[in-house]
């Protein structure tokens, strides 16, 4: 048994994020195709007395560092399935955004399980792994596997999606976050003033576009572009209007497309290489529209230990 292990884990961003009607559980059925890129929190799990957690990194002082972190919740979630006690100590070390729409928690989560499995030598079978995951949050599971995927229901229902090659994304990094409770209430909000008549349910049929799938099988940046959308963007740019400058900047400097990452406020460009990733955050920074920029690479395997 080691006496420490490190695990990185992705962030992701929702390629395309159809959002259904409200559910009687106070969830939305998605259907969602997510991406993990190569913007990584690393976890590291040791030997400790009892359950404790420290963050360190981007956006730390917004993140608890007690048993209510998503982290901490996993740690204790794996120890009560083997009926031991949770005695680790987790360092966080944060590069998402927290509560940027990246899913950062939900990586760390993922993190933790990955590390803790490892620390206390469980070897715990992935299908259960992924039911913990799921108890924790709608992104979790995706945290854990990783690559690009499917996902249906809360998220958490997930087929993997064939991709060629890599695709290149600069990432917008806005000052402080959106609560992801409120971003799908406003997006509620938004439809029920659209809707004239009395809104039916069947309204809002979330579906994946097959356009999409295609030009993931193959690898096509420009066709992707073309098929990018998230739901949630109009709720995402409602509460946050400077959220409409940043997504223009970026189309103005050259990337092929621009959308907000989950429930934002990260906003996510596809651009055509590595090269113009470079010279368009270089100049997104110098515009001013946005904290930090960040440049990224998708997709990438999920939480494992490094
Ligand atoms: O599952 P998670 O804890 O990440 O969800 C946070 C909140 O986001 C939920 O309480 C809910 O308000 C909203 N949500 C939703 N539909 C989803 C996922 C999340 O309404 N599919």
């Amino acid at each position: 048994m080691s006496s420490f292990v490190s695990v990185v884990a992705p962030a992701k961003i929702n390629l395309q994020l159809s959002v259904g009607p409200l559910r009687a559980d106070g969830y939305h059925d998605l259907a969602t195709v997510f991406h993990a890129i190569d913007l990584v929190d690393t976890i590291i799990a040791s030997e400790s007395e009892s359950l404790r957690v420290s963050v360190r990194g981007e956006g730390a002082q917004f993140v608890r560092a007690d048993s209510s972190n998503l982290a901490a919740k996993a740690a204790q979630a794996l120890a009560d399935l083997h009926g031991i006690s949770p005695r680790v100590y987790l360092e966080l070390e944060k590069r998402i955004p927290v509560a940027g729409g990246m899913a950062g928690g939900s990586a760390d989560a993922a993190g933790a399980l990955v590390a803790c499995d490892a620390l206390w030598n469980l070897k715990t079978p992935k299908a259960e792994l992924h039911s913990i995951a799921a108890s924790l949050g709608s992104d979790v599971p995706f945290a854990l596997s990783g690559g690009t995927a499917i996902g249906l229901g809360r998220g958490e229902l997930l087929t993997p999606v064939i991709t060629t090659g890599e695709f290149h994304w600069v990432i917008a990094i806005s000052e402080g976050g959106l609560s992801t409770p409120k971003v799908y209430a406003e997006c509620d909000r938004l439809r029920a003033q659209q809707v004239p008549s009395q809104p039916e349910p069947t309204d809002y049929q979330p579906r994946i576009s097959e356009g999409l799938v295609q030009a993931l099988r193959a690898g096509d940046a420009y066709a992707l572009a073309s098929t990018l959308h998230n739901d949630l963007q109009a709720a995402a740019i409602s509460l946050k209007p400077s959220l409409a400058r940043v997504l223009d900047t970026g189309l103005e400097l050259g990337a092929l497309a621009g959308i907000v990452s989950g429930s934002g406020p990260t906003c996510v460009f596809l651009v055509a290489s590595q090269d113009r990733a470079l010279s368009i955050a270089a100049s997104l920074s110098g515009s001013g529209v946005c904290r930090t920029v960040r440049t990224a690479r998708g997709p990438i395997v999920g939480a494992r230990q490094n």
